[in-house]
């Protein structure tokens, strides 16, 4: 079988990452968080203490070596050989990411990354602009979504497993503001490529969600 580029976009925690590695686990594919490489860039600008500067976090963008290490729980985050996995996942980084990821240049040199990653094929890759933006060709586009409501219970729930304190109500204004900044600005915004097969995950658990995308890269494959 063909190993292909399985491009899955969506807004904030319609449950990409779970279902993306665990897809990729079951196929032997490489596991690409787009996301987690934008919050890097926003957690390297946040270290250095500076006012934000779109043209200081671009030049930090483009020198930043950011890499993978798959776990089987965890997928691991370093930057330029620093770990970062828990690191950017801040309330901090979220409260900036989207302002971050919005500068052209900063897209430019992630998406450079990600071009690279995964030519070669074999690869599962999620984000917001994967199959519009980073892989128009994809083999296979899926746009992930889930009401607002559902997608933030999902999330209090994983904080609250970690013994975090988060106010519901709260959380699901942050989201629905992160969908409307990474749907509504000028470059590469949040939307469902024309080919993309859209899967509303609602009232779908994830073992559900993770059989039909195999279903459907085998199909495609
Ligand atoms: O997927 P996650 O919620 O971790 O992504 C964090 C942020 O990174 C998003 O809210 C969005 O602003 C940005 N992002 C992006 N393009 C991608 C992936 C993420 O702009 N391909």
């Amino acid at each position: 079988m063909k190993k292909i580029v399985v491009a899955i976009d969506g807004p904030a925690g319609a449950g990409k990452s779970t279902i993306a590695k665990l897809a990729a686990e079951k196929l032997g594919y490489a596991y690409i968080d787009t996301g987690a490489m934008y919050r890097s860039v926003a957690w390297k600008f946040l270290q250095t203490g500076k006012p934000f500067d779109e043209d200081f976090i671009s030049g930090l963008s483009k020198t930043m070596l950011i890499d993978f290490k798959p776990e089987a729980k965890i997928n691991r985050v370093f930057v330029d050989g620093t770990e970062v996995t828990d690191a950017i996942r801040t309330p901090e980084v979220t409260a900036i990411v989207s302002r971050v990821a919005a500068i052209g240049a900063v897209r430019e040199a992630m998406v450079d990354q990600q071009r690279r990653m995964g030519e070669a094929g074999g690869v599962l890759m999620d984000g917001r602009d994967i199959g519009t933006v980073v892989f128009p060709n994809a083999q296979l586009k899926i746009f992930l979504t889930a009401s607002v409501e559902e997608r933030a219970r999902r999330r209090y729930a994983e904080m609250v497993a970690k013994g975090q304190q988060v106010d519901l109500q709260q959380l699901q204004a942050d989201i629905a503001e992160r969908d409307k900044q990474d749907s509504e600005r000028a470059i590469s915004p949040l939307r469902q490529a024309e080919d993309a097969l859209l899967l509303d995950t609602s009232d779908m658990g994830i073992s559900e969600v993770t059989e039909r995308i195999l279903q459907l890269v085998q199909e495609r494959a």
